[in-house]
């Protein structure tokens, strides 16, 4: 970046060059040096991908790259390992076994350092224990946690062990809990009591209790005390983390698994109801995490690395346990909110840990914005050296503030675009060679063909819309939604033979760069979260007063986008404030809190086509403009848009 200061008065869209200390150091120092390796990558990706894989541990060397039958792909096939080996064991053993991996800091104050050496034993411990407890070889485990250390040490035992985890977000409700359940077939879940969240208990175990009275499939939960908060505990079924690690031994042998052994089940929203349950398995998934750190986080030996994102997303299993864990660098890991107590509490972590890395998402960036630059101003953010920002379009006046008052003007930012189905970053800026444009993802990483085209199949000329795709496979992509492989082969496969649709309208610039303009599908990103309108609409239609629902995103300043409803009651119930604030704790309940609704408005009636067909479109139209200006020719009654418009209006 340039190492000019950022004024306000400064050019939204200036370009930003890295500077020349910052490539000086850089693994990748310049353009001609990112060109070369891609080129590489993308002629003779097996060449590429076999040199990254072989920086982690193998216990079985594969026998072919890539095996490819579009949609299926097979990386590093007849190879085996352990991830936990690659991630843990081998720091473990060397000369980083007395190197902090996790430096956790309690929303109360409160923290812990986790050397390599002792996050092995944790791991192994918790290995043992969930052998103990009836867990085998691609048994799937549900883990529903606060930020502590033993969300990692869980999901790393679950990999050693060769069992699934299926990590769900703590904000998620007791229906999100069981829908998972019911269909990744969990028997074990590892709890806790509860997690602090702006100075309060946010209690988890109850929340587990209410769905396991609707779910008999669990014959275990292992309950972590992180809170001492009062929980019942069902004898037979329940038992105390700190119980059963006591006993454990902390050796545990790491047994190879099949480089496509399954390694975790993500849900994420999609386009229907019911959320996707997102397949990613071990060597593939391993070497794509690890390469992105070391080349787009830079990442180095006494970096300190801090990404806000909590396990329960893909950027946490990636970019908080595999990746970084998997380059042995020290990273913070906080487990409450940036406000609690007030905002300045990421820039009293960056300054008491001399953070040098962080990687946060744009909603946060504005949540900052808007708390005052006295925030930021009041620590020493000297240690940064380079910023991230992930999860939905960074808008440039959060990237020049991002700029200016937390990388001091010297920070590279990288804006990364990636899914949880790909599992890594796909798109984004080298830190030492990408000139940056604020509000775009710049370029695509090794190995990846990334295009954008139009309804034909053309790619589309510089300037012009259009869907945003992968035309080659890569280690850490989607394997299937977990056990529904033609909804795979239908979501992403379907719309070009053998390429990969992303959902995300995008375009390039003359320069190549990738801007993307967000989602094509019914998924709205709220907070950088993606959310399925049909999933709220479906908890709306679940309260008995409602008969119908739609659900619409508007562009929101902090949010990105909110969320809007249009309620049609039964002709039992009658419209209230008091139900309106009902329903939205509706949605809360059977979703989680992320999901309330923004606006919520009853509808008289809802518009629809001849067909019946709800016709969203003009609702969000009303929402965005509060005007309806596009063709309702289709309409099966104009009068219903009009009745909305005037309600709108008040
Ligand atoms: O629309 C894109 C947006 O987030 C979607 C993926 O959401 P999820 O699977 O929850 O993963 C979020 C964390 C990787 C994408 O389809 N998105 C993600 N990163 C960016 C982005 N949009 C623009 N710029 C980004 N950097």
């Amino acid at each position: 970046m340039s190492s000019k200061k950022t004024t306000p008065t400064r050019a939204l869209d200036a370009v930003h060059k890295p500077s020349k200390e910052f490539s000086s150091k850089a693994r990748i120092p310049s353009m001609a040096a990112y060109k070369k390796l891609y080129k590489e990558s993308i002629e003779k990706p097996a060449v590429f991908w076999a040199r990254e894989a072989k920086e982690l541990v193998w216990q079985k060397p594969w026998s072919k790259v890539l095996n490819w039958k579009a949609p299926n792909a097979k990386w590093f096939e007849g190879g085996k390992l352990n991830v936990c080996e690659s991630c843990v064991d081998r720091h473990a053993t060397g000369p980083r076994k007395n190197k902090a991996a996790i430096i956790w800091e309690g929303e109360p104050g409160d923290k812990r350092v986790i050397t390599y050496g002792q996050l092995h034993k944790d791991v192994c411990r918790f290995a043992n224990v969930l052998q103990k407890n009836g867990v085998k070889s691609k048994d799937r485990v549900l883990i529903y946690m606060p930020m502590v250390p033993e969300a990692a040490v869980a999901m790393l035992a679950c990999a050693r062990i060769g069992a699934v985890h299926n990590v769900v977000f703590g904000g998620f409700a007791s229906e999100a809990i069981i829908d998972r359940l019911e269909d990744s077939g969990a028997s074990v879940i590892v709890t806790a009591d509860g997690g602090w969240r702006r100075g309060k208990v946010v209690p988890l175990k109850p929340v587990v209790d209410e769905a396991l009275t609707k779910c008999g499939q669990v014959k275990r939960v292992i309950v972590l005390n992180r809170c001492n908060h009062e929980v019942q505990m069902q004898p037979d079924r329940d038992v105390w983390w700190h119980d059963e690690v006591a006993n454990a031994s902390s050796k545990h042998t790491a047994k190879g698994f099949d480089s496509e052994h399954p390694l975790f089940v993500l849900y994420t929203s999609g386009s229907t109801g019911k959320p996707k349950g997102i397949l990613h398995t071990s060597g593939g998934y391993l070497t794509g995490t690890y390469s992105t750190c070391k080349y787009i986080f830079d990442m180095r030996d006494d970096d300190v690395y801090w990404c806000t994102a909590d396990v329960g997303w893909i950027t946490g299993h990636s970019y908080i346990v595999y990746g970084p864990l998997a380059n042995g660098v020290t990273q913070v890991m906080y487990e409450g909110a940036p406000n609690a107590p007030d905002f300045g509490r990421f820039w009293k972590i960056v300054e008491e840990y001399g953070v040098t890395i962080f990687y946060t998402a744009p909603t946060a960036i504005r949540a900052f914005i808007k708390a005052g630059n006295h925030f930021p101003a009041a620590h020493d953010l000297s240690s940064l050296r380079l910023l991230g920002s992930v999860g939905e379009p960074i808008n440039p006046e959060a990237w020049n503030w991002y700029h200016e008052h937390i990388g001091g003007g010297r920070c590279p930012i990288v804006d990364t675009w990636w899914q949880t189905e790909t599992g890594s970053i796909l798109i984004s800026p080298l830190p030492g060679a990408t000139p940056c444009k604020p509000g775009t993802a710049t370029l695509p990483f090794f190995g990846i063909d990334a295009a954008i085209l139009d309804d034909a199949g053309n790619e589309v000329k510089a300037g012009q819309d259009g869907r945003l795709v992968i035309r080659k496979p890569w280690p850490s992509m989607i394997r299937s939604i977990y056990g529904d492989k033609e909804r795979y082969k239908k979501t992403y496969w379907s719309d070009y033979p053998g390429i990969y649709t992303a959902g995300d309208g995008a375009r390039r610039d003359k320069d190549g760069n990738f801007w993307i303009i967000g989602r094509l599908d019914d998924v709205l990103n709220v907070s950088g979260h993606r959310l399925g309108t049909a999933e709220i609409e479906s908890a709306l239609v679940s309260h008995p007063a409602v008969a119908e629902a739609a659900v619409v995103g508007r562009p929101d300043e902090m949010k990105g986008q909110a969320v809007a409803a249009f309620v049609t009651l039964k002709s039992t119930h009658t419209e209230s404030d008091a139900l309106l604030i009902e329903l939205r704790n509706h949605v809360g309940k059977v979703i989680g809190a992320i999901a309330k609704p923004d606006d919520l408005h009853f509808a008289p009636a809802l518009p629809k086509t001849r067909s019946g067909k709800i016709m969203r479109r003009l609702l969000k139209e009303l929402v965005c403009t509060g005007k309806i200006s596009g063709n309702i020719t289709t309409l099966e009654d104009v009068k219903v848009i009009e009745a909305l418009q005037s309600k709108l209006a008040k």
